[in-house]
């Protein structure tokens, strides 16, 4: 059955444009872990435009679920994970002027570097998952590079318009799985994902984690975010 990690950036975005000290992702992250999240996500990006290195080492602490750091492969950033220790690093690619992140990780082109990356993280005790799209030279590259998982971009499906193209990209991801389990590694799923369209990703399965972010950070404007999160574990439960 797939579980939920939350992304919790949006809450550092939030913070980070008053520049003050409030609302505190840290709070967030507990507030997830209590409506039964699997994991707590976050992305220490190199401009640290929302997540900052305190709420890392405090998280650290803190979170007693899974913890996902999403990072791009620079030896800062590793020389920040391996001290930190984060459960799973996910490998993403970053660029500075991206409102979020942009396409997957391109590990045919960066393969050597992935594989010394991936050692260097794996010695530390730490997961590594690469954010990929679902295309089968990607995935075999980074079974090759030496990756525990992957995490299979959703953003086409969400930017799906039409049933039509909407059945390819949830085909696209289940031939992705495929080719995944097939070599090894364990299968994540993210970016782009509401509660309007999660249900047919939800039904893919062996799918194992989705990392969700801005749907629920919006929702929980509303609603708070115990009961954001709440709904969408029940819709994950009720599809997967
Ligand atoms: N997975 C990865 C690798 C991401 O970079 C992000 C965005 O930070 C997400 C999942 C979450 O995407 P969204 O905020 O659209 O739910």
């Amino acid at each position: 059955m797939a579980v939920l990690n939350v992304n919790i950036d949006h809450v550092a975005t939030i913070r980070q444009a008053r520049g003050v000290d409030e609302p505190d992702p840290v709070w967030a992250a507990a507030e997830c872990e209590l409506a039964g999240a699997a994991g707590i996500t976050l992305h220490l990006r190199e401009d640290r435009r929302h997540i900052q290195d305190r709420d890392l080492e405090i998280m650290r602490q803190t979170v007693g679920v899974k913890l996902n750091l999403e990072m791009a492969m620079t030896d800062a950033m590793v020389r920040i994970a391996t001290r930190v220790k984060p459960d799973q690093v996910t490998l993403v690619p970053e660029k500075r002027q991206e409102l979020t992140t942009e396409g997957g990780l391109d590990c045919v082109k960066h393969k050597k570097r992935l594989m010394s990356v991936t050692k260097r993280l794996q010695k530390a005790g730490i997961v590594v998952s690469a954010f990929i799209v679902p295309d089968a030279k990607q995935i075999l590259a980074s079974a090759q590079a030496g990756c525990d998982a992957i995490e299979l971009h959703t953003g086409m499906y969400a930017n799906a318009r039409t049933d039509q193209q909407r059945a390819r990209r949830v085909k696209e991801m289940t031939k992705g799985r495929d080719i995944g389990m097939e070599n090894g590694l364990v299968v994540h799923a993210g970016h782009g994902l509401n509660y309007r369209n999660i249900a047919p990703i939800a039904a893919i399965e062996g799918l194992e984690d989705f990392n969700i972010g801005h749907g629920i950070i919006a929702r929980s404007v509303f609603v708070g975010i115990r009961e954001a999160v709440r709904e969408m574990i029940a819709l994950i439960d009720k599809y997967s």
